[in-house]
């Protein structure tokens, strides 16, 4: 299993590295690794972590980028949008709900699982309201919160029902950003989601559109409003930390059943 992570050098041979620096790069899950610097890693190579910069900014680039490149490229936020967005309680979601306030959002809704991450969404990531889907009606307190004017801008990070629901309250000329779809990767073929409300994106004039953020790298705003947001404190991290690469494969299925809140990294020490 590969994914971003921070690693310490150990010992090197080579006169560029040294002994107890931090790299951020794409690795295995494993305790150790010989590596040739020279050598790309899914398209990265290692990026040394200066001094004095926590190493978590590391992990939560890519997500942040993510936030960043699906508001602003994707979904072309403009002041005065009324913004939703599924997964708020995750790492990309809570981020997400930042940068719509930042660009000048009316009112940013975020849906997550659970009164204590939907009490989040309000107390620490700024968001204006919040829906718990285990156990509220997603539909109505959407239509609730928006009226009959509807959603201008929705960042998807769930897919499915979820998405579905969402379709049905959309604003006239609304955008839909589809950053996951995480209720549906370990779905079968059989399992398929009946998508009640597609024809409201003809009927509404929708936009909807996928993008990975790798793939939008190369736009320098992208990477000078994300420098600008850190450096000036505007955003804002929950880091979920867990021990021991023991515990990765639970980690991971966690993810699935919402047992993060924020960004979540397992720490390993081998000291
Ligand atoms: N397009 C890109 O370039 C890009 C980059 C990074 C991530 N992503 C995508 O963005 C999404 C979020 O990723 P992340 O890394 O930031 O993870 P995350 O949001 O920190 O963690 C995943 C969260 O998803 C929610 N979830 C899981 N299963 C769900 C379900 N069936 N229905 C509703 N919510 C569910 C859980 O929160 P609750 O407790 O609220 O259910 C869980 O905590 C994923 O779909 C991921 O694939 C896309």
């Amino acid at each position: 299993m590969e994914g971003a992570c921070i690693a310490k050098v150990v010992a090197s041979k080579h006169p560029n590295y040294r002994a107890d620096e931090l790299y951020m790069m794409m690795g295995s899950w494993q305790d150790y690794v010989i590596l040739d610097p020279g050598v790309k890693k899914e398209g990265f190579s290692a990026i040394k972590i200066p001094r004095g910069v926590p190493p978590y900014v590391f992990l939560t680039l890519g997500t942040d980028l993510a936030a960043i490149i699906g508001m602003l490229d994707i979904g072309r936020i403009k002041k005065g949008d009324k913004v939703l967005i599924s997964g708020a309680a995750g790492a990309t979601g809570s981020v997400a709900g930042q940068i719509a306030k930042a660009r000048g959002a009316s009112v940013v809704v975020g849906i997550a699982g659970g009164p204590y991450k939907k009490s989040l969404l309000t107390s620490q990531f700024g968001f204006d309201e919040g829906i718990d889907y285990k156990n509220e009606n997603v539909q109505s307190r959407i239509s609730e919160i928006f009226g009959s004017s509807g959603v201008d801008v929705y960042f998807d990070n769930v897919g499915g029902k979820m998405l579905d629901d969402v379709l049905g309250n959309m604003a006239k000329f609304g955008r839909v950003i589809l950053c996951g779809q995480i209720s549906q990767y370990n779905n079968k073929e059989t399992d398929s989601v009946e998508m009640k409300h597609i024809t409201d994106i003809i009927a509404k004039d929708i936009s909807m559109r996928g993008f990975l953020g790798m793939n939008h790298l190369t736009n320098p705003f992208i990477i000078l409003y994300w420098i600008y947001l850190f450096a000036t404190g505007k955003l804002k991290h929950v880091i979920d930390s867990r021990n021991n690469f023991d515990n990765l494969p639970d980690c991971f299925v966690g993810l699935f059943h919402g047992v993060n809140t924020g960004k979540l990294i397992v720490e390993n020490d081998l000291s």
